[in-house]
């Protein structure tokens, strides 16, 4: 229950789904959690529910200056940052032949924008030694009809993991992803589609997974645990992929 003691972690996107899993997680494991997202009604919700030492932040990811207000109110708060877990996303769907400027916009600025950007104002603030894990996804490991620019976002962050994993090497800061499969969140419901439509897609990808299921934020959260504590001090620069198999065949 102590594997994050006296350890400081900010976590974006953390009032929903698999953020809000491991800021519980986290908070559990004796963590200093800096709760962030983009909206204060649901950081005030999650607020009445989460235990231990924790402060809620507002900030759009996909804003410079609002990636610049989170690092300064968690250091202002806590100090130092040991774990800085880039975890907001979102995932809207359109084919192809649709994608317009805006979609692609919207994404890839807090998709892949977001966390590039928050890493360089952490950066500073990061104790040698701490951890940095991103969020990635399986879809830049396979296509899934809908979700290019999605996919591609991914697939970029994915690309950057590896160059910060160098470039923070003589710091001794661990960089690693974890790319779930279909976790059940609220995130389906935020993709643009017709409630039946998601259902659908549901059932294809539960059956498409190898263990027939979708998987649990906390599930995710788990691994997110494993990567950023000293169980995990050799690993780095990987992603694991935590999909139930569907990736691999
Ligand atoms: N669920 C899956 O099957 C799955 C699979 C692979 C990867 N992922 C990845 O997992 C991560 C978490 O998603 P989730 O499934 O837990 O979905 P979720 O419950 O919708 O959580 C996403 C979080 O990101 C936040 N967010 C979105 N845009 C933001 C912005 N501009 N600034 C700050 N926060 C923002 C959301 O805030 P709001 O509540 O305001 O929307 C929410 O808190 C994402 O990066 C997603 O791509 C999910």
């Amino acid at each position: 229950m102590n594997k994050l003691e006296n350890k400081v972690a900010v976590i974006t996107g953390a009032n929903s789904g698999i953020g809000l899993a491991t800021a519980k997680l986290y908070l559990e494991e004796g963590a200093k959690v800096v709760v962030s997202g983009r909206r204060q009604e649901a950081l005030d919700e999650v607020a009445k529910d989460l235990k231990g030492d924790f402060i809620t932040v507002l900030a759009d990811v996909s804003k410079p200056e609002d990636n610049l207000r989170l690092i300064q109110e968690a250091t202002n708060h806590y100090g130092k940052i040991d774990i800085l877990f880039l975890n907001a996303g979102v995932a809207p769907v359109l084919p192809v032949s649709d994608v317009t400027e805006a979609h692609y916009d919207e994404i890839f600025n807090i998709n892949t924008k977001g966390p590039i950007l928050a890493i360089k104002e952490a950066l500073p603030h990061i104790n040698d030694g701490g951890s940095i894990l991103f969020t990635n996804s399986i879809v830049h490991q396979k296509g899934f009809d809908g979700l290019g620019v999605y996919s591609a976002s991914k697939g970029a962050l994915r690309a950057y993991a590896r160059v910060l994993t160098s470039e923070v090497k003589s710091r001794g800061i661990r960089v690693n992803s974890i790319a779930p499969g279909p976790i059940e969140t609220p995130l389906y419901g935020k993709m643009g589609l017709p409630e039946d439509v998601v259902d659908e897609m549901g059932k294809g990808f539960a059956a498409a997974v190898p263990l027939g299921r979708f998987g649990k934020s906390e599930e995710i959260a788990n691994a997110a645990l494993f990567l950023t504590s000293e169980e995990a001090a050799f690993i780095n620069g990987v992603e694991l992929e935590i999909d139930g198999g569907l990736s691999q065949i």
